[in-house]
């Protein structure tokens, strides 16, 4: 799937804990672009677990990608965005700036995300919360063209994630 992505849009990633967010930012986003909640709580409390920095790091996080945005620069918020409020925020700030709000949310079968879950030491949740994230995501799938992100890619299979391009159109 080739993803072709408004020169400036706001992208959110939708996916639960595991499910490649970072990977993919990584592999198709310049670092600059890329503002990830975990990173904030990094700087705002030197802790990126820090659940209790949350609202200080999305206050930051979103107060970067509107200063980004105002300067025509393309970004990409990095973070769960499984629960609604979450992502009208940023389709708000999408719209303050003129700038296209964008989904792609990667949803592989909740499996794939508890294995790598199991595989890696950075994150301290439990199982039961990548189930129910991977859960929340997936019911939101339907919703995201309405609640206004002007445009949608949902990818599931690891294969199909892996294989994914992302291209720049004016
Ligand atoms: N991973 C992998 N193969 C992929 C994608 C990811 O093995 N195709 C591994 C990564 O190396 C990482 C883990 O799976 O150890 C989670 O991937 P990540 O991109 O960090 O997932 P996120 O969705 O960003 O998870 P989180 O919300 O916890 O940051
Ligand atoms: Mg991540």
């Amino acid at each position: 799937m080739n993803i072709e992505l408004p020169d400036l849009s706001l992208v959110c990633l939708v996916g639960a804990s595991g499910a490649g967010k970072s990977t993919f930012a990584q592999r198709h986003f310049r670092p600059t672009e890329v503002l990830s909640s975990d990173a904030f709580r990094g700087w705002v409390a030197d802790d990126e677990a820090d659940q209790s920095a949350t609202a200080d790091a999305f206050a930051a996080l979103f107060h970067l990608a509107g200063v980004r945005l105002g300067r025509g620069r393309l970004t990409v918020i990095d973070a769960t965005h499984a629960r609604r409020a979450d992502r009208e925020k940023a389709i708000v700030l999408a719209r303050e700036h003129h700038a296209v709000p964008v989904a792609i949310a990667l949803a592989p079968p909740v499996e794939v995300c508890l294995q790598r879950h199991a595989d890696r030491q950075d994150r301290e949740f439990a199982a039961r919360v990548i189930r129910d994230q991977s859960r929340t995501v997936e019911r939101s799938l339907k919703h995201l063209r309405k609640e206004g992100f002007r445009r949608t890619w949902v990818l599931r299979e690891p294969e199909q994630i892996d294989a994914a391009t992302v291209e720049r159109v004016p």
